[in-house]
């Protein structure tokens, strides 16, 4: 298959083209590699692909129309993949207007033209961020989700509605991806759990958010890649669909596991929850299991270790 991978140089974008590749699809990541974080992780994450047959890496914005209508130009995709976003929520209260125009006006741009060059599937990444805090717990899809309590979701929750206007205006097959707090090897650096090992392994304290009873489902990136790889082979019209754990974590025992696979104590930096924060995800996956196939086993416990194993290796250098 000739897949367009946006946002493919990053956690799990490069994840899932490591896995395309690998099983023979043509993929051309499109990832501008902003500085959100160091531009160099970036490029590491897809170091493993430079000379793989069927990889093409272009360096360009979604917000760039010439750059877009090169790539479509030059390749005929059977499908799109859009994981390219503005993805902290914490960084999106600061600065709302980059993340309406990347998240928002970007994803409208490849809608568009997945629709125009005649792409045969759009598979979009959303959040459980957009169930805000409102809804009942096991998030399920079912769910209104009108209230979201960051521009980050409100962005993730306007890209699910445009992408839903386009396949009913156009037929475009689109499946939109709910991903629960993803973790794993190359995981992002602003992220809790890479952030913690960090301060934790250099004996910084750790800025610790309420009274450590928030919980998050957390889902391993290797597991959350089978449900993106299910979807992007499977036309189901337009659904929306939950990529997470099914299993809560107390941020005060995510804490502990990972000072556990250091050997390291953490000192906390007690402070107030932060706005836009949730204070519970946990995805009901029935959906997920009954449409794609989709079966997670990575326990929270098995996933850190493998992260600080990664850790280890490569990122403190
Ligand atoms: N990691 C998670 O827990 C999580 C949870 C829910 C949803 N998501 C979504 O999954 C996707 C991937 O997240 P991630 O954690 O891998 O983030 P990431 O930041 O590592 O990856 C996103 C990539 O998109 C690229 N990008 C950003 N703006 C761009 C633009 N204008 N043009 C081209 N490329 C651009 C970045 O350079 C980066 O490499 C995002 O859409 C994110 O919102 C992630």
């Amino acid at each position: 298959m000739q897949i367009l991978l946006t946002g493919g140089a990053g956690f799990l974008g490069s994840h899932l083209a490591d896995r395309l590749v690998g099983r023979g699809d043509a993929v051309l990541v499109l990832d501008n590699l902003n500085s959100y974080y160091d531009p160099a992780v970036k490029r590491a994450n897809m170091a493993g692909l430079a000379d793989a047959p069927g990889f093409t890496f272009v360096e360009g914005d979604i917000l760039h129309d010439n750059i877009l209508g090169d790539i479509f130009a030059a390749r005929k995709f059977d499908v799109v993949v859009h994981l390219a976003a503005r993805a902290g929520v914490r960084a999106s209260v600061e600065n709302p207007g980059l993340y309406e125009e990347v998240n928002c006006r970007g994803t409208l741009n490849l809608l568009n033209l997945a629709v125009r060059r005649k792409v045969a599937r759009f598979v979009f990444a959303s959040s459980s961020s957009v169930y805000g805090n409102s809804a009942a717990v096991p998030f399920r899809e079912t769910e209104h989700v009108n209230r979201p309590i960051s521009p980050y979701a409100a962005t993730k929750a306007a890209g699910e509605l445009l992408c839903y206007t386009t396949h009913h205006l156009y037929g475009l097959s689109v499946n939109v991806l709910r991903f629960f707090t993803a973790y794993g090897p190359r995981q992002r650096p602003d992220m809790a759990i890479h952030k913690f090992t960090r301060l934790i392994d250099r004996g910084e304290s750790i800025p610790f958010y309420g009274d450590g009873s928030s919980e998050r489902d957390y889902t391993y990136c290797g597991d959350i890649i089978d449900g993106v790889v299910a979807a992007i082979d499977r036309d189901l019209g337009f659904e929306i669909l939950n990529l997470g754990e099914s299993r809560t974590t107390k941020l005060s025992a995510l804490v502990a596991i990972i000072e556990k696979n250091l050997g390291k104590k953490a000192v906390l930096e007690k402070l107030p929850l932060q706005p836009g924060d949730v204070q519970r995800t946990c995805a009901d996956i029935s959906k997920a299991r009954r449409l794609l196939g989709y079966n997670p086993g990575t326990t929270v416990e098995e996933g850190i270790a493998r992260f600080v194993e990664w850790y280890r290796a490569t990122a403190k250098r």
